[in-house]
Formats: C-alpha cells, sequence, structure tokens
C-alpha cells in the first residue's frame, strides 16, 4: 500500500546523533509508542559524541531498539503500512546506519519509505498533542547542535529569521556545565542545580549580543565569561549560584530574540521545541512572555524535546497525507540540510 489511509501504521527509526530510537504511530487507534537506547554512557567520558562510536552503537542496538518498540505497540511489522527515518541533519556515520535500516526494511516489505527532515520534525510535534495549534506559528527550537527562530508559514514553508552565529544554546548549557564539573550533556543536571538555588545574589554575567536588535544568538563569549567568572569569582558563590546565573543569562537571551521576533510576526502562537525546550525556566519565561504579549505558547511534552523517534513518525504521518510518498532521493542522508 503507498497511498495515505488516516487509519495507517507508521514506523519511524531516529538515528542522526547519539539516541537510538524508534516509534510506532497510528494516530486513528491513539497509538504512539517509541523505544528509545542513550548513548550518553558511551560518550560521556570523552566529554562528547564520539561519532564513530555512536555509528557503531546505532548498528548494535537498532534491531533490539524496533523489536521493543514494535512488541511495546503490540504489532508485528506485518501491521506497519510505511516506514520512516531522519534524513539529516545530524552526524553522516549515524545517519547512514538508520537510513540503511529502513530502506531494507522497506525494500524487503516493499512499504513506502519516508525521509523525515529533523528539525522539521522538532517543530511539528507539538501538533500531535495539541489540536487547538496550526500553522503559521513561530517555532524556537533550541538543542544541543541548532539554535533557530524560524517562522513556520505551513508544513514544509519556512522562515529562518535567526540562528547562532557560534554555539548552539544546548552546548552553552553542555560546556558551562563541564567547567563546573558537571557530566555530558551537562544541561539537564546543569537546570536542575540552577532551580535549586535558593540565595539572593548571582555572578554577573554579559548579556550576549546585548545591544544588537537581532534575531541571531551568540553563546560562545558567554563560554568563556563564565570561565573567566568562575576562576576569579567561585570563592564568593557557590557552584548552584554560577548555574543559575549561566541558565538566566542563556534564557534571557533567547527570549529576548524571541520577543523581537514577536514584533516582526505578529498574532501567531509561539512554539518551543528541541532538547532545550525541557528547560522549565525557559518554559517559565515563554510562558510570561506569551502571556504578556497576549499569545498562546506550546511546549513538546518532555519525552519529545531531545531525540526522539516519535517526532520523526508524526512528521512522516503530516508529510505523507500532504504531499504523498516522496520521489527517492539521490542521497538517502542529507548531514547538512537548512530548515528553509
Ligand atoms: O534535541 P537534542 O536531544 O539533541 C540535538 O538535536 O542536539 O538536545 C540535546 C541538548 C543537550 O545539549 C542537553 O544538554 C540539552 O538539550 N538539554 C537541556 C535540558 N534537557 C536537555 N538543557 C537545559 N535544560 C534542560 N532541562
Ligand atoms: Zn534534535
Amino acid at each position: 500500500m503507498s497511498q495515505f489511509r488516516p487509519n495507517c501504521t507508521i514506523l519511524a527509526i531516529e538515528s542522526s546523533c547519539d539516541e537510538t530510537s524508534a516509534a510506532i504511530y497510528a494516530p486513528e487507534r491513539r497509538l504512539l509508542v517509541q523505544e528509545t537506547y542513550t548513548q550518553i554512557a558511551l560518550h560521556a567520558q570523552y566529554g562528547g559524541v564520539v561519532p564513530e562510536l555512536a555509528a557503531r552503537s546505532h548498528l548494535e542496538k537498532l534491531y533490539s531498539v524496533v523489536e521493543h518498540a514494535l512488541s511495546r505497540a503490540e504489532l508485528t511489522l506485518d501491521r506497519v503500512d510505511a516506514i520512516a527515518y531522519t534524513r539529516g541533519p545530524g552526524l553522516v556515520g549515524p545517519l547512514l546506519i538508520g537510513a540503511s535500516y529502513a530502506d531494507a526494511l522497506s525494500y524487503a516489505r516493499q512499504l513506502p519509505l519516508l525521509p523525515v527532515h529533523h528539525l522539521e520534525a522538532h517543530i511539528t510535534i507539538p501538533l500531535h498533542a495539541f489540536s487547538d495549534l496550526d500553522f503559521p506559528f513561530i517555532a524556537l527550537l533550541v538543542s544541543g547542535g541548532h539554535t533557530e527562530l524560524i517562522y513556520a508559514r505551513d508544513l514544509g514553508q519556512y522562515e529562518l529569521l535567526g540562528s547562532t552565529l557560534d554555539d548552539a544554546a544546548g552546548e552553552a548549557f553542555d560546556k558551562c556545565g563541564k567547567m563546573l564539573g558537571i557530566d555530558y550533556p551537562a544541561g539537564p543536571q546543569l537546570a536542575a542545580n540552577a532551580d535549586a538555588y535558593t540565595g539572593k545574589t548571582l555572578p554577573v554575567l554579559p548579556t550576549p549580543l546585548k545591544h544588537r536588535k537581532t534575531l541571531d544568538f551568540s553563546f560562545s563569549g558567554l563560554k568563556t565569561a563564565f570561565s573567566r567568572l568562575l576562576d576569579s569569582q567561585r570563592v564568593h558563590f557557590s557552584d548552584d549560584a554560577f548555574a543559575c546565573a549561566v541558565q538566566k543569562t542563556i534564557v534571557d537571551a533567547l527570549v529576548t530574540r524571541l520577543a523581537l521576533a514577536c514584533d516582526q510576526i505578529t498574532d501567531v502562537p509561539i512554539v518551543v521545541a528541541g532538547g532545550v525546550a525541557a528547560n522549565s525556566a525557559l518554559r517559565r519565561a515563554v510562558d510570561d512572555l506569551a502571556t504578556r504579549l497576549g499569545r498562546r505558547c506550546y511546549f513538546p511534552d518532555i519525552a519529545y524535546c531531545t531525540d526522539n523517534a516519535a517526532m520523526i513518525a508524526h512528521n512522516a504521518y503530516l508529510r505523507w497525507q500532504r504531499f504523498g510518498v516522496p520521489l527517492r532521493p539521490d542521497h538517502m542522508v542529507q548531514p547538512r540540510w537548512p530548515i528553509s
């Protein structure tokens, strides 16, 4: 079957970085289950993702991750109508493992193959949970590899409003966390330490691109400033105070740009997506901004913030429904692939 049916079942694979994930999506049966194997422990000793090790680990785990996803859904492959996979952007080796697996499965079972853009999937997953959300919207996409403000006019129609000039927001969390002795990826633990801080005073960090009315971001200077501040002020403040200061600076930088984007594009809702969308200080600050501006804002369920195959399956469904089965691409993967 290569015609879309609303009651179809999609099996999706995500392997763009360090999570091996498989999901089954069958919205008419209210089914969205996923199984994810995280490689965090593998890469923690190196302080970041080692692409070659990531690819090998995907190869080792993918088969059992898919089996577990199917058994959670209480399905066999006979009930699957299409195979989706992450085509890019991401690390070439890891992407190739997922793409080859999906390609082989689609060939063996004679099922349509649906390639998915990872960043598009991040920003469209909130459409699954929120029936009142629709295009157009402004998306703030914040992850370990990307920090982008996107005007999402419609499915497949995106305008990049701004992006980071250097490090991504998640990278800033990870690198500053590492300076505080937190293991990779330091973002979630740094955030927990920051939220636990109840003191009144904070070490002062410079605001990135403070006087520039730009929709772009920059976080590499913050990293250097943070390192200097730690050297000079560690006797005066606790590590939690430093965590709180850096979290506040990153969140302020993100929300200031989001507010500028809202000045330019009026009357549309806000979506925040990607790993850093799990950050509660960011959620609170965006909520406050949305209330002030009288806009609605939407965040994915925490399980769908960091990399996951559920968002790939969901995006593949939307695209199959709207555009049909795409022609087989010349390149199975596209490691560099801007959203617009
Ligand atoms: O979307 P994602 O899983 O991977 C990429 O596509 O990059 O995002 C991972 C990033 C990491 O940098 C991680 O530290 C960060 O998201 N992250 C957080 C939180 N949870 C994950 N950063 C701050 N606060 C969090 N709660
Ligand atoms: Zn991602």
